[in-house]
Order: C-alpha cells, then structure tokens, then sequence
C-alpha cells in the first residue's frame, strides 16, 4: 500500500486495536490547514536544495492547493485508516498528484517536526483570537466604569466591609488583572514564534534544506536552535495552558462577585434578560448562569494545565508518542474561553447596578473607622493609639445601635481626649473615597487616571 507511511519492514498492519489506540484524526484535524501550509513551504525548500525541479513544485504546490480547498470545504475527511492528520493529508496529496511526486514530499521532513510546528501555529493564532476577546472584556468593565464615575460601594476584606470605594475602582481592579493575562500571552507568542521544521525526526537533516525559509513562510521568526529539543519540548503548550488557565482564574473572580452581587442580600445589581437564565418551576427566579459557568470552567482550565504537565513529566529526549497527548488540552482550554469571553463581555457590559443600594450600604460594617485612626494620626496621634481609639468608637457605636457619625461629644472624647465632633467632616463615604489620593488609591481622580491608562494600554494591543 503506497499510501502506508512505513512498510518496508512490516509484514501486516496494526491490529484493530493498536489503530484505535493511536488514532488522532478526531481531534487533531483542526491542524490540516497548518499542515498543508507547511508542506508548501516544505516544498519549496526542496526546491530550493536542487531535490524538486520547477515543475515538480509547480505540480506540487497546485495539489496542495486543491486539497487545502477540498479540506476546507469538507470535500476531503480522514478515513478511519489515517493515523493522524499528517498521514491524512500525505494520503490526500498522493490521490492528487500521483505516488511517485507525492512520495518526494516526505524527504527531509517526519511528523515529529510537522505536528511541533502545526501545533505552535494553531496555538499562535488561537491565543491571537482569545487576547482580542479578553480585550472586549476590559472594553466592558471599562465602559461601565466610566458610566459610574461616583458610584461608591464597600470595599472589602475577608468579604467583610472593610473601606469604601468607587464602584470604578473595584471594576478597574479586574482589568489590571485581566491586562497582565493579554502581556503574557503576548509575551508567549514572542517566545513561541520559533519553528521546528526541519529538525526531522530529532536529529536535523542531511539534504542541504533551509529551515530558516521555512519558518519565515509560516510566520515564525526563525527556526529552532536544537532539532531534539524542537521536536520533544513542549514547555510553550503547557506555558499557553497556564496563562488561559490564569485567565480563566481571574474570570471567575469576577464571576464569583457578580454572583453574590446578585443576591437579594447584595441587590447590588441586575442582570440582563439576554445574559441570565429563568427557572423551569420558580416563576421569579433570574439566574446569573454565565457567571456560574465561567466560574466553572476556570476549573477545567486548569485540570487541562495539569494533564498536560503530568503527560509532559519525566519523558526523555527525543520525542515520545506520549507528546500526541498534548493537543487535546490545549483544543479545550481554546474552546471553552471562545464562549467564556464573549459572554462575560455581554453580562458585563449589560448590567445595571443599583448605585443607591450600593451607597447605602457602603458606611455599613463601619467602614469609616480608619477614617478616625487617621485623623488623629493627622493631629500627632500615634497609629497604635489611634487605632485603639477608633476601636473604641466601634464598640460604643455597636452597643447603641448607631453610626461612628452619630456618636456624641463625650462619647468621641471617652475614646481620646483628641478626639472632639471635628472628625465628623471625614465620616463620609466621600470624603474617605476622595482621602485616599495616593497613587493607585481609590480617589476619584486616581481612578479616572487608572482608567486612561488601561485605556491607553488597550490601545496599544
Ligand atoms: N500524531 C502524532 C502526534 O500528535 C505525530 C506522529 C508521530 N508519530 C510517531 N510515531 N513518531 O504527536
């Protein structure tokens, strides 16, 4: 059988056993296009080394062609025969441009190079499609960030009311992080942009080819310093799959919060009807799915990291057919964030908050008691002694029921001699919001600065 990638020292075929073992065409098909790219390329470094005349390449390149249409169109599919989707493929060019030019195509090259490189190259272009998407995310909380430029709410600790802050500042938090998950995956595809091919089964080739011309035609800016290690590392599949899962971690923080905000206890905010689910039997329910499932998913995100870290463990050089095992985590960590991300963007960027709730709860749990620490602190006071002062008005407000602005002279000065109902002038949500002006502090103008800087960081991805 022409078609069979080796025979000369076989005597029968893989058992039925062995074949579905091996097989791969169900999920490594997605890689056809990236494999035919490389063969053109491939092709043409043949030529180049004198090892295919003009009009062999002529030939070939018109083959590959009408198989790369015939793939996209689904007029060509793998059969239950093809291993992979190399040997799909290579099946493929032989039925198109006969055995004996179709044969010269495999010279210089082994599926251990081809898959190292089509699997960078779906990988690049993949992650290029998640960054634009994590972008349309921070495009959403940015937006409502800047609808909301006074809205204040508690900030919190441990979930308890800790200190208040703006609404803004809280949704700019997540873009920070959110920002760092798009700088490394940028910085992942600066590394990743090396290519394989070339490197053969492990060892290079002996055909004068140009691994160089090979990776400039399929994007990448050079070609691997190590044949062995081009054709067995995959260190940037798991590096990929910890960045989606760090991405999908950060998601779920922010789906976490949207779940609670969406409580009757919170009533912080309402869902829109195109991004929450209803209820089958409680007619009144409005259900903050998407969040629920991005938070899921993070989990997923990183069981994929640990497979492939596991798989990866311990496998000497060179390559090892365990490395088939590779692709499948990457292909979901991708596909998962590709319906994560547009739909937080939806949620997000169509939620209503409930600015008065939000402010009326945010002095709640006395979240102005620094406030008074600091304004002693401001008068000589030391921190410690002032703490404990503040304490005090805690524990005094908390017997009577009230607020730290509604304790009486002689309440303030049982606490510290220093204290008198002067302190009342920043025991307000907004003053306290407006005292904190350091830099990346919760002031309304270090806010609107944070945001023209994740605006301009945007700008430049
Ligand atoms: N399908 C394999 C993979 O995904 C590539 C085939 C290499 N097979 C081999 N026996 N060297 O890694």
């Amino acid at each position: 059988d022409p078609t069979m990638l080796w025979g000369g020292r076989f005597t029968s075929g893989p058992s039925e056993t062995m074949a579905a073992l091996s097989l791969s065409t169900h999920f490594d098909w997605s890689l056809a296009p990236y494999d035919i790219a490389g063969s053109k390329a491939h092709a043409r470094v043949l030529h180049g080394a004198g090892l295919l005349t003009e009009s062999e390449l002529e030939d070939m390149l018109a083959g590959l062609d009408t198989l790369a249409t015939e793939v996209r169109t689904g007029r060509f599919l793998p059969e239950p025969d093809d291993e992979d989707v190399h040997t799909a493929l290579e099946r493929g060019l032989l039925e198109r441009v006969g055995t004996e030019l179709g044969g010269k195509l495999r010279a210089g090259r082994s599926r251990n190079d081809q898959v190292a490189t089509q699997f960078r190259m779906w990988l690049r272009d993949a992650v290029r499609g998640i960054v634009s998407a994590v972008l349309d995310v921070i495009d959403a909380l940015g937006e409502q960030a800047a609808a909301h430029p006074s809205a204040v709410l508690a900030g919190r600790t441990h979930l308890q009311h800790a200190q208040p802050v703006l609404l803004a500042h809280h949704l700019l938090a997540h873009s920070q992080a959110l920002l760092r998950d798009v700088a490394r995956l940028r910085d992942w595809d600066e590394r990743t942009a090396v290519s394989p091919y070339g490197s053969g089964a492990l060892a290079g080739s002996s055909l004068g080819l140009d691994p160089d011309a090979v990776a400039s035609e399929l994007g990448f800016e050079h070609g691997v310093d190590n044949s062995m290690d081009g054709t067995s590392s995959r260190d940037f599949a798991a590096e990929a799959a910890f960045d989606l899962a760090m991405l999908g971690v950060n998601l779920s923080r922010i789906a976490e919060e949207i779940v609670v905000w969406n409580t009757a206890e919170f009533g912080y905010i309402t869902l829109d009807d195109a991004w929450a689910t209803g209820s089958s039997i409680m007619p009144q329910k409005k259900n903050p799915d998407v969040a629920e499932l991005a938070r899921a998913k993070s989990g997923r995100l990183i069981g994929n990291l640990t497979g492939l870290l596991t798989s990866l463990k311990a496998q000497p050089l060179a390559y090892n057919r365990d490395l088939q095992e590779d692709k499948e985590p990457l292909f979901d960590s991708v596909h998962q964030l590709r319906l994560v991300l547009p739909a937080m963007a939806g949620m997000l960027g169509t939620l209503t908050f409930h600015t008065e709730r939000m402010a009326e709860m945010a002095p709640a749990g006395f979240t102005l008691a620094t406030d008074i620490a600091e304004w002693l602190v401001r008068r000589g006071v030391p921190f410690r002694v002032a703490h404990e002062a503040s304490g005090e008005c805690v524990r005094l407000a908390e017997s009577r029921g009230v607020g730290l602005d509604e304790l009486t002279e002689q309440e303030l000065s049982r606490a510290h001699p220093e204290l008198t109902p002067a302190v009342r002038e920043v025991l307000t949500v907004r003053g306290a919001v407006s005292a904190r002006d350091s830099r990346g502090g919760t002031a309304p103008d270090r806010v609107a600065e944070q945001a023209r800087r994740v605006d301009e960081h945007v700008a430049r991805h």
